[in-house]
């Protein structure tokens, strides 16, 4: 099996990155490709997979195609990757709200995969969720889960609304997380905290949650009721976020990222 990630950016980088250390692919079936000629010649020197800057050297080869760019580029990309492309390739594409049916359309093949990673693919803590036309076999399918779970974990939805509503939550998601470090560390220097020791105290407080959520059965409302005592500190804190409604804000948060995803859709 030969792989073809199609846009050396951030997320390319990171799914070509995992997918040669992963024991799926050896370095010599994985070939990337991105138009910038500064970049190829960058990577040439430092990865050990096959470097493109011509789609037609390496389009033909690969069994299995992800596309990396940004989705006002697809447009253009897939009007010069439709005459070179076979009717057994399979294309896996990240770009959001690219819906499955305008792929088809523009690439004139019928296996395609929509995924939505987030942005820990990078650190190999990523999540993946995606949906696969009709076309994809279930054999093929396992074989695109595996590739996705390179990058962290993966999950198979039904329907392209439910990729939709993923991006508000795991695609957007890492966003606000950053969203509430960044108001944390605020209130750390406010009290008179350095940078370094306000990041130290956020960073290690993020860390030591997340850790004690995965690692256990309990829900995060569970976790609250245990650091938080009647009349005590933390109690004080959840009570200061549930009068200003802070639940339902961050619900509307992720329902405003899920629409916009839709309203992307619609536009390509
Ligand atoms: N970053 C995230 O957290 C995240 C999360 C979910 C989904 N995504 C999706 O992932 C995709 C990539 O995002 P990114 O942040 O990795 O973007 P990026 O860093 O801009 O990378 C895209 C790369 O593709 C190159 N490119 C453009 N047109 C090309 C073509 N025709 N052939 C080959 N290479 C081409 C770009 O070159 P130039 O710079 O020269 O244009 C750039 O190097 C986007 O569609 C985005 O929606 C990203």
């Amino acid at each position: 099996m030969k792989v073809l990630v199609i846009g050396a950016g951030n997320m390319g980088l990171a799914y070509a990155k995992a997918l040669v250390k992963s024991e799926f692919l050896s370095n010599h079936n994985l070939m990337i490709s991105d138009t910038s000629p500064e970049k190829t010649e960058e990577l040439k020197k430092i990865s050990r997979f096959d470097v493109y800057t011509n789609l037609s050297d390496c389009l033909p080869k690969a069994d299995i195609i992800f596309i990396a760019v940004k989705p006002y580029h697809a447009e253009e990309l897939f009007s010069e990757l439709k005459p070179m492309m076979s009717p057994d390739q399979i294309v896996i594409s990240i770009m959001a709200g690219v819906t499955i049916q305008s792929m088809k359309d523009g690439l004139g093949i019928t296996k395609v995969v929509r995924a939505m990673p987030n942005l820990p693919a990078q650190v190999g803590k990523g999540l993946t969720s995606f949906t696969a036309s009709d076309e994809v076999s279930r054999l093929e399918l396992s074989t695109v889960e595996n590739l996705l779970d390179t990058t962290g974990r993966s999950v198979r939805l039904d329907t392209e609304n439910d990729v939709d509503a993923s991006t508000g939550i795991s695609g957007s998601g890492p966003a606000y997380v950053f969203y509430f470090m960044q108001s944390m560390m605020e209130a750390a220097q406010k009290m008179g905290f350095s940078d370094h020791d306000s990041k130290v105290l956020v960073g290690q407080t993020f860390e030591g949650a997340v850790e004690l959520f995965n690692k256990s059965d309990l829900s995060p409302k569970e976790w609250m009721k245990r650091v938080a005592s009647k009349g005590g500190t933390t109690r004080a804190a959840l009570d200061s976020m549930e009068d200003n409604n802070i639940n339902s804000l961050i619900e509307e948060a992720a329902h405003a990222a899920f629409n916009r995803a839709v309203e992307l859709g619609k536009e390509s």
